[in-house]
């Protein structure tokens, strides 16, 4: 399997048309490679999951992460692959490795910090502040959709403190905005 980003990218607009997706794709690929250096592993691999995670979402919403094998496997995905891809799933019954915590905890997350940057007057991912990241997640108006428990049980789950775990995400986020095929915000 490839974990070249343009090649991955090929194979995930084949099944993503939809810009928002694949926003969502690429914040997940771009927190999944800074948290893979940051424990040590291999940015490649970590960054291809996270890219790839929803690749079945938009044909298949209501059976979601279900039919992700067979999309992976079609295009040469090995079955560690595949599984860890599918952890991300919230009924997912196995044990979660430090890569499948770490991609459930991004999942909801990355949209909410992007969501925290669009609201703000400068619409700039370099000026949001944690503090009110943690204040916007107390606030059930906003970004309603997004569910705060996967955020938060996500990060205790990979043992992060969560101030610091939404700064190290926000600050992969806001350095390669403008360097990924998408902009993240705007
Ligand atoms: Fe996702």
């Amino acid at each position: 399997m490839t974990t070249d980003h343009k090649e991955l990218m090929k194979i995930l607009r084949q099944h993503v048309g939809n810009d928002a997706l694949l926003k969502h794709c690429l914040a997940t690929e771009i927190a999944m490679r800074a948290y893979a250096g940051k424990f040590g592993q291999d940015a490649g691999y970590w960054g291809a999951v996270g890219l790839l995670h929803d690749i079945d979402f938009e044909k298949f919403p209501d059976e979601h992460p279900h039919h992700a094998r067979e999309l992976l496997a079609a295009h040469g995905f090995d079955d560690a692959f595949i599984t860890d891809v599918e952890s991300h799933g919230r009924e997912w019954p196995g044990e979660r490795n430090l890569l499948q915590k770490t991609l459930l905890a991004l999942d909801e997350l990355t949209g909410f910090i992007i969501a925290c940057a669009l609201v703000r007057p400068d619409k700039s991912l370099d000026n949001v502040e944690v503090k009110s990241v943690l204040k916007k997640m107390k606030d059930k108006a906003f970004a309603r959709a997004v569910n705060r428990e996967t955020i938060t049980e996500g990060a205790a789950a990979m043992g992060v403190d969560f101030a610091e775990h939404v700064a190290f995400v926000t600050k992969a986020l806001a350095a390669a905005n403008g360097h990924s095929d998408l902009p993240l915000v705007g």
